[in-house]
Order: C-alpha cells, then structure tokens, then sequence
C-alpha cells in the first residue's frame, strides 16, 4: 500500500490516481491523521501531500508525533512533495524559510546529485517541473543530500537514502511536470521497491469475495437502481456474490427521460440478469408535486416519497421472506469519503463526509439497514473499468450523470404545467440523439434540455404562434465541480434547432446556453 497523507493541495487526489495508474493500490487519509491510523494500514510507502499551509504557522497540519520513527524502525520509504519536502526539513532538523523568490509554474530544474528518483538521469540533466510555493528549504537536515536545484537555486529534491526520506519541492502528479510520472515510477519501483500487480479484476474478485464474507448465509440485501453508473455496478457485484438474495428496485418517478424506464430495466434484465422490481410511482410523485414551484421544496418532496415507496418496498419483501433484509447497496464512491486538511478559510470541513446517494440519503429510521458500499474505495473512471469486467455494457458505462430529482429540475416551475415534462423529454431526445450522430457524446460531461416556463411570438408555416422556449446545456467538466460550457458547430446547432422546432408541437425557440460553472452552475434549479 502507498499511502498518501493530505496537506490539503488541489493536487492530493491526483497523486493517488497517478499511483493507481501505476497499477499499484494507493489510498489517501487526513495529513493530521493518528499514528495509530497510519500503522494499522501497514504501508510500505507514506507521501506527504502539497498544501497551502507554512510550516511556520503554528497551527499547521503535521503528520503525528512518532512518525518519523516508526517509518525508521519498520523500513517504511517517505516521500514530500511540495509542502511535503518541508515539513520533513523541518520535523528532521532542518531549516524552512520564507522564500527570497517565490517560485510559481513551469521552472527548469537541473540534477546535481546522483539518485534513483530520477532514473539513469546524469548529474547536470535538466526537465520542467511545475512549482508553485512560497517557502523553500534553506538548509537540509543533517544526512540529507541535494539531488536537485530550480533554476533560481532553491532545493528541488533531496534524499537521505539511509533515513529512506526523499523530497520533491515541485508537483510530479501534475501533467505539466513532463517528466513527473517516471520520477514517481523510478521511486515506488527502483527505489521503494513496489511491486506492481493492483488492478481491477483483483478489485473485483476480492470485492465479491468481501460481500461473501460480510452478508449471512440467510441475509437479504437491498439496492436502490437509480439508472446510474455507480449503483448499477454495485449492484451488479453484489449480485456476483450473492446472487437471488440481493432485491433491487427501480422507480419510476415520472420524471425519468424519453424511454428511460425501458432502456434501463433492459440493461438491467437482459444484460445484467439483476433481480429488479420497477415501480411506476409517476401518479404519486406527480401528484405531490402539483404547484410546487421552489426548486428545494421539490427536492424534499421527490426524496420524501421515494423513501415511502423504499419503505414498502423492504416491508413487502419481509412479509414475502419471513425475515427482514440486513443490507443495504450504496454506490458510494471514493471521492465523497476522502478525509483532508482543506486549506484555510476554503469553508471546507475538516472531517469525515458522506455524500449520500440524494434517494436514500434519509432511510427510514426503523429500518436499521447494514450499509455495504463496495465501490467506496474507487474513483468514476475506476468504476467504469470495474463495470467492464462485471459485463455491463459499455455504452451504459459512458452515460452523463443525471440528477436524482430528475427532470424536475429541468423544467423550471411548475413540473406539472401543461405538458412539459413530455416536450421537454421530445427536445432532449433530440439533443442527445444528434450529439450521440455528431460522435460527440464521449467528449461532454453532460449535455440537456432546460424547459422554460416562457412563450414567445413566432411563425410556423403561416401561423403565429405563441409557444415555449427550449435553452440546450452541454458542459465539459472532471468532476462536476467546474464547468465550461461546450462549443457546438453553428451547423450543428442550426441543425438541432430546426429538428426540435420543426418536430416538437409547443416549441418555437430554442437558446443555448454559454455560462460556465462558476458563476452558474450545471443544472438550472
Ligand atoms: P450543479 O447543478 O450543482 O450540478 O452544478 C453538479 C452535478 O450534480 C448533479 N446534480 C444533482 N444530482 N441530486 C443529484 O443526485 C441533485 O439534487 C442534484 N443537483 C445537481 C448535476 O446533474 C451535475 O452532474
């Protein structure tokens, strides 16, 4: 295990994703994590994070008191990056000042020591590092030894080869450290000697072998199918593990996209072969939405009632079973339960979060439900390789996420006004169809239609018309977090434009959308 310890830097998840590529198991914990926590893990490797902290300040983070020696008596390999490289110069004696210069971007570093971090490099060899702090080593702890320098002079790497500490004051996780995957490379294999085998048909077969082990010979388990990418593949494990005892559901809420229903509970049956009742709830949700115009209220009201049907639905199967079900399937994935050490003043909360799947992210209290998450460990893309192996289909893998309130936040207003939710299903076919046509699909993170609860004048054949507006969003994005709105073709859209308005009763205009995330966000509500 490469165990990574966070300081806070934007870069922190991106280390452990380098290493993952590196087909070697790497995990990552708070920077200010117990002794006792980093131990039980066992690690063969700790990194130390970048971060935007100083050592100097007194309350910055720091890796635990007696650290330093259970890594030098149990042959653990330490490496700093960046913040990293400081806190061991200055937790082993050395010094840390605020930098002459401050070093920020692409910089020239040169080797001047002999290493294996940077491979069969000779001493004077030169690469580009990206840099980005404001304090520097100014002497090096006793032992240590300089490997490299930036061109203004600073300490760029460092070593104690005895000690089994190494640092780097640049960032070799980011893309613009051209060599920087090598150097990672050269230290967990050359130097630390890793040795690579961690990969996702091992993730799944000791996932299902862990399902086996955890749920009774005589438990049920349940899963909520909400036609997504994290839930189905977890699904789908469990269902490797345990097979007729995992009972899924998947409700149709009425506000699912054209076909949706059917084009899941396809993949689901044909594909999948996964144990599913449908519910078609779509009076009841409808109903209760009826009027409803604030875009939170909707949201409690959709979660309210998918928890009731939740609840009948574990009701029945204990009447039907003669026992109640012990688990429940989450489709948690890594991102929403890294612990970190966010940076000052960002408003993030130094703890331990779970983001919950919005449906079943308020189960009833009565049900005291076993959680099983086996994708807790993953990251999206991860998840999608996982979701290959266990055979589901590949075009179900790339689908844009989709919120849990659906098209209720898609049709500004009123869900229920006239018939939106059926013209706004018609346009977005047409959308996606024609993204889907273009082969552009893979390259935007999502891509809608928004209803707009607003007639305009126009003119179809020789009739005016006083109809609605149809506003197209497509975004590029990593994570969901930011956004940049996509750049279509003008004979694209002049092509989209027509179809919707030509073969949709009820839309004479459509506008795109050209706002990114910030200041707007993804969806409209
Ligand atoms: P925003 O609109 O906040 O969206 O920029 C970021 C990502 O989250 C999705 N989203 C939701 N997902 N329940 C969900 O399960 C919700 O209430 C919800 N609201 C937004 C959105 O589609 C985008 O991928």
């Amino acid at each position: 295990l490469v165990l990574i310890l966070d300081y806070g830097s934007q870069y922190t998840h991106l280390i452990t994703r380098r290493i993952r590529a590196l087909n070697t198991f790497s995990l990552c914990i708070s920077g200010t994590s117990t002794l006792d926590a980093i131990t039980s893990l066992n690690p063969k490797v700790v990194i130390l994070s970048g971060g935007p902290h100083s050592v100097h300040t007194a309350d910055s983070p720091s890796f635990p008191n007696g650290f330093v020696d259970w890594a030098l008596e149990n042959g653990v390999f330490v490496l700093g990056i960046c913040y990293g490289l400081q806190l061991i110069v200055q937790k082993l004696g050395g010094e840390v000042r605020v930098g002459t210069e401050q070093e920020y971007g692409k910089m020239e570093i040169e080797v001047v020591g002999n290493s294996g971090i940077f491979g069969n490099k000779k001493i004077g060899d030169k690469q580009v590092a990206w840099m980005s702090h404001g304090d520097e080593a100014a002497r090096l702890p006793e032992g240590f030894d300089l490997v490299a320098k930036s061109q203004q002079g600073g300490v760029a790497a460092l070593e104690n080869r005895e000690k089994r500490f190494y640092g780097l004051q640049y960032h070799p996780e980011v893309s613009h450290s051209p060599e920087g995957m090598d150097t990672l490379r050269h230290f967990l294999f050359d130097i630390c000697g890793v040795a690579a085998g961690w990969n996702m048909e091992d993730v799944s077969a000791e996932e299902i072998k862990a399902i086996k082990g955890t749920v009774g010979p005589e438990d049920h388990v349940i899963c909520a199918l909400s036609g997504g990418v994290d839930s189905t593949v977890a699904a789908t494990l469990v269902h490797k593990a345990i097979g007729h005892r995992l009972h899924c559901i998947f409700v149709d809420n009425g506000l699912l996209r054209y076909k949706e229903r059917e084009r899941v509970m396809e993949t689901f049956e044909k594909d999948l072969h996964l144990p599913v009742t449908c519910v078609d709830a779509s009076e009841q949700f409808l109903s209760h939405l009826k009027g409803v115009t604030d875009p939170e209220m909707k949201r409690k009201i959709i979660g309210r009632e998918f928890i009731n049907i939740f609840d009948v639905f574990a009701h029945d199967l204990e009447q039907k079973l003669g026992t109640k079900p012990a688990y429940l399937v989450q489709g948690t994935l890594y991102p929403d339960v890294i612990e970190s050490c966010p940076p000052p003043g960002s408003g993030r909360t130094h703890s331990h979060t779970i983001k919950s799947h919005h449906n079943v992210g308020g189960l009833p209290k009565d049900m005291k439900l076993k959680l099983i998450e086996p994708l807790k460990l993953l990251f999206k893309d991860e998840v999608r390789e996982l979701g290959r192996i266990l055979d589901v289909p590949v075009g179900f893998l790339k689908r844009h996420p989709f919120p849990g309130p659906g098209l209720a936040v898609r049709v500004l207003g009123d869900v229920t006004q006239g018939n939106a939710l059926d013209v706004l299903r018609q346009v977005d076919e047409i959308f996606i169809q024609s993204i889907k046509d273009a082969g552009l699909y893979d390259t935007i993170w999502q891509a809608f239609a928004v209803f707009l609860p607003v007639r305009t004048v126009g003119v179809q054949g020789d009739q005016r018309t006083h109809s609605h507006v149809v506003a197209l969003r497509a975004v590029t994005s990593q994570d969901g977090m930011t956004a940049d709105w996509y750049y279509f073709e003008h004979k694209f859209l002049d092509d989209v434009s027509r179809k919707i308005c030509n073969s949709v009763r009820g839309v004479n205009r459509v506008v795109q959308d050209i706002t990114s995330k910030p200041p707007s966000t993804i969806e409209w509500e």
